[in-house]
């Protein structure tokens, strides 16, 4: 089978990982990288010689590139996924996939109708941890899922160009979503721009899922210590998730709460059941690995991946609804844009308010 051609776009933080899994891939080719800054490329040509960097992705076109991973800033995305796309090329695009739902859902329907892969760098959904965590939720081990708390703070790293809840929470909601297969009833948010007017560095997001299930989601950039943690609240058991821990990511408590038969209105005499703490197992493989080896298997499957351009649609949905619950209304949030334009310094966040 010949290898599929794929190209890098960014290559800061993240880009540099996907990279790394790419190059792994006995199916895959990857043929150029592209940067803007001149020490990223010249990085990328002391560690792979064999890969030719560019500043200008549009070389890619000319080189039979069929694919590429794009991880650039977030206002970059929508410009270049669709650049991609109409120049008849696979994507794959870190999260979100887009600053707006208009966006995001002309690059589903791009995608669509030239019969191309689109996928969104939601690489929780393919972290081990996580679907062990889908697994004993499916089985039905916790019972019915009262309410989820996830948590994802740290200090930093300030973006210029979005908020901390499009920086962050995209993990979070592609959780939730993933888990209870479901998309929430109602999504509101509270927030405070702490240190730049405007720029909201600590959110909260509540969300309320069908059949009673609530969500809630703490993000911030203002923590002295970095947590990642996940509690699940069933009517049979309690799951926490603690995606910093070195061991026992998961930890299932046979705990619970049952109300004792009571004649009175306010009666709540219960009993509280405290069994055992266990930990699941899981074998361990990089997420990220898993994600690339998925994106490379539907391109040359002819396959939906998992974390489609839909599903990158979904969490943008939620993001936008929790944006505008914390602005008040779409016209402040894009009059806040309008106004800082260090906000509008990329192309594709101009295109966007223009
Ligand atoms: N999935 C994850 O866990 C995860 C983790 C970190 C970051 N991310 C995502 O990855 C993306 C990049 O984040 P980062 O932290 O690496 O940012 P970064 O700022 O460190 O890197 C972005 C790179 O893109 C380059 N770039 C910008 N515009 C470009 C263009 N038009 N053409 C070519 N290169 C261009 C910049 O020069 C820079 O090197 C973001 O969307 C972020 O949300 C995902």
């Amino acid at each position: 089978m010949d290898k599929v051609r794929v190209g890098v776009i960014g290559i800061g933080y993240w880009g540099p990982h996907l990279l790394r899994n790419l190059v792994s891939l006995p199916t895959v080719q990857v043929v150029a990288v592209a940067d803007r800054m001149d020490q990223r490329l010249q990085e990328v040509k002391n560690s792979y010689p064999q890969i030719t960097v560019t500043k200008d992705y549009h070389d890619f076109f000319e080189m039979g590139v069929q694919a590429v991973a794009i991880a650039t800033p977030p206002a970059t995305h929508f410009p270049i996924a669709k650049d991609c796309l109409e120049h008849g090329v696979h994507v794959m695009v870190e999260k979100p996939l887009a600053l707006n739902s208009a966006d995001a859902e002309l690059l589903v329907d791009i995608a669509e109708q030239r019969g191309l892969t689109l996928m969104v760098g939601h690489t929780y959904e393919y972290n081990p941890a996580v679907r062990k965590i889908k697994e004993i939720i499916d089985s039905g081990e916790l019972g019915k899922i009262h309410y989820i708390n996830s948590t994802r703070v740290n200090l930093g790293l300030f973006q210029n160009s979005l908020n901390v809840m499009w920086d962050l929470a995209p993990h979070d909601i592609s959780i939730l979503l993933y888990l209870l297969g479901e998309e929430p009833v109602t999504v509101t948010a509270e927030g405070n721009a702490s240190v730049f007017e405007g720029l909201h560095d600590i959110a909260h997001i509540h969300m309320k899922f069908p059949n009673n299930t609530l969500a809630h989601i703490h993000v911030s950039w203002l923590s002295p210590i970095k947590t990642r943690q996940m509690v699940i609240v069933g009517s049979e058991k309690m799951l926490v998730y603690d995606d910093v821990a070195l061991t026992d990511k998961i930890r299932i408590f046979d705990k619970g709460v049952e109300p004792l038969p009571g004649n009175e209105l306010y009666d709540v005499r219960c009993n509280y059941r405290y069994g055992d703490t266990t930990t699941p197992h899981f074998d361990w493989v990089e997420p990220l690995r898993v994600e690339c080896e998925h994106y490379i298997e539907s391109i040359v499957n002819g396959t939906r991946p998992h974390s489609d351009g839909a599903s990158g649609l979904r969490v943008v949905q939620v993001l936008e609804s929790a944006d505008r619950s914390l602005y008040g209304s779409e016209e402040r949030l894009q009059r806040m844009l309008m106004a800082d334009p260090m906000r509008l310094k990329s192309d594709g966040a101009r295109a966007r308010f223009p």
